[in-house]
């Protein structure tokens, strides 16, 4: 998978998620062509802090409008959580997996944007956040 090039298609409606969820772009984004396993394993690492913190909002937020569907949020985080220590463990100079790495990254962000994120766009959009 290419770059990911954020459009507005992508946007939450909320601001400060936006803004989190195009770090995250660009964090991904900063992996293509990046072999070093030093520097993979700090993008991964601070990557995987953000996206805690990210998670963490987005969660709390959800949980004060009763969005019915957080607990699948939840599962969706907590399995990128997974994957993502995982992939702090793993060979990231080897192309192979470091293409299955950045791959599993940017495909998963964008569909959980577009296809998870996406249903609480109209519920927070209600409230002044
Ligand atoms: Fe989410």
């Amino acid at each position: 998978m290419s770059v990911i090039k954020w459009t507005d298609s992508y946007s939450v409606g909320v601001a400060v998620l936006d803004e989190q969820h195009k770090n995250l772009v660009l964090m991904i984004n900063s992996m293509h062509g990046t072999y070093d396993q030093g520097i993979m394993f700090d993008v991964v690492m601070k990557m995987f802090n953000y996206a805690a913190e990210h998670f963490h909002l987005e969660e709390s937020l959800l949980r004060k409008r009763s969005f019915t569907g957080l607990d699948r949020q939840i599962r969706e985080h907590k399995m990128f959580m997974r994957k993502a220590s995982e992939f702090a463990g793993k060979d990231l100079s080897d192309p192979v997996t470091h293409t299955q790495v950045v791959t599993f990254l940017s495909e998963w962000l964008v569909h959980h944007i577009l296809h998870e994120d996406m249903q609480y766009r109209e519920i927070l959009a209600l409230y002044e956040i």
